[in-house]
């Protein structure tokens, strides 16, 4: 099976991943299931934590790790098509691990490939392993999904994180989900459409006054790469930032999640607080991807 959207991953497949997931975190589980498998890595973007965790999510199970991270080292720069190199791809490995700035790109790799394409991220789409380790972190501090109040902040328009995580919301009966931006970097509306609850687009106003009630407050950066205009991104650079004064207004079980790298949209003061769970959320990054590789390859539906 491949892994393109969370719109396609259901909750039964959620339960299966968090399950196996917390036996892998926990070390319940030493056996290395995928040693006659291999991994390829095909990272045309930059990554630090979704290329690293996979890497080592793969190598703890068992399987080895080929492929490429930038494609500049690559026979694109001679001319190879994407699709050949997905190809030489299926060649030497058992599934691909994609990652591209182009929107469908992993889709579209998928109907070239004869072995399972994993999005590991296209362009300003979606990220789908990201929104499992989301959900992971969240449901490991709540004991639960449902019934929480969620509030994404930042740049939504061109984040592919909080695509994901709010298609994968649609399996889950969320309290309430708010959406705050600046404005005209909001959710885009052929995400909207896909989502199966409400959805509320906060003010500036609203936002200080919600923040008391947020369970989860997931920040994203401004996605600079992906914007058509550099004084675009310098407009609104600096425009929002999570610091002392947010934490405070939060309840106080409330959790801030970033996917990261951060920029200055949170202040490094606020690290060593309760409610900062970036790092563990990065650190759940190898036993997710550990249960998912398992997952993949198990074909499990
Ligand atoms: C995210 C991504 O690549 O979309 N990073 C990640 O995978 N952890 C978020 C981002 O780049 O802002």
């Amino acid at each position: 099976m491949d892994l393109i959207s969370s719109l396609g991953i259901s909750k039964d497949q959620f339960n299966w991943i968090f399950d196996l997931a917390k036996e892998k975190k926990e070390e319940k589980v030493h056996h290395k299931p995928l040693l006659d498998k291999t991994v390829g890595m095909a990272f045309f973007e930059p990554s630090t934590r979704t290329y690293t965790s996979f890497d080592a999510a793969a190598k703890k199970s068992g399987a080895s790790v080929v492929g490429f991270k930038g494609a500049d080292m690559t026979s694109t720069v001679k001319g190879e098509s994407f699709s050949d190199t997905i190809r030489m791809l299926n060649c030497y490995s058992d599934c691909i691990v994609l990652r591209h700035k182009y929107d469908g790109s992993a889709k579209f790799a998928s109907e070239i490939s004869e072995v399972p394409v994993i999005n590991a991220g296209d362009g300003k789409n979606e990220h789908p392993t990201q929104s499992l380790i989301d959900l992971f972190t969240i449901k490991e501090r709540f004991g639960g999904i449902d019934g929480l109040s969620y509030c994404m902040m930042g740049d939504l328009k061109y984040s592919r994180t909080t695509n994901s995580l709010l298609y994968l919301l649609n399996r889950f009966n969320p309290s309430d989900v708010y959406v705050y931006s600046p404005e005209s970097l909001g959710v885009r509306n052929e995400v909207l459409s896909k989502l199966n609850y409400k959805c509320t687009v906060l003010s500036d106003e609203d936002f200080n006054s919600t923040l008391e009630s947020v369970d989860v407050l997931y920040v994203t950066r401004l996605q600079k790469e992906r914007f058509t205009d550099e004084n675009e991104y310098h407009k609104f650079k600096g425009s929002y930032r999570v610091d002392d004064e947010t934490i405070t207004s939060l309840g106080k079980d409330s959790i801030v999640l970033h996917a990261l790298p951060r920029v200055d949209e949170i202040n490094r003061k606020i690290d060593s607080s309760d409610k900062s769970m970036y790092f563990q959320q990065a650190r759940n990054g190898v036993p997710v991807r550990m249960a998912l590789l398992e997952m993949i390859f198990d074909g499990k539906q």
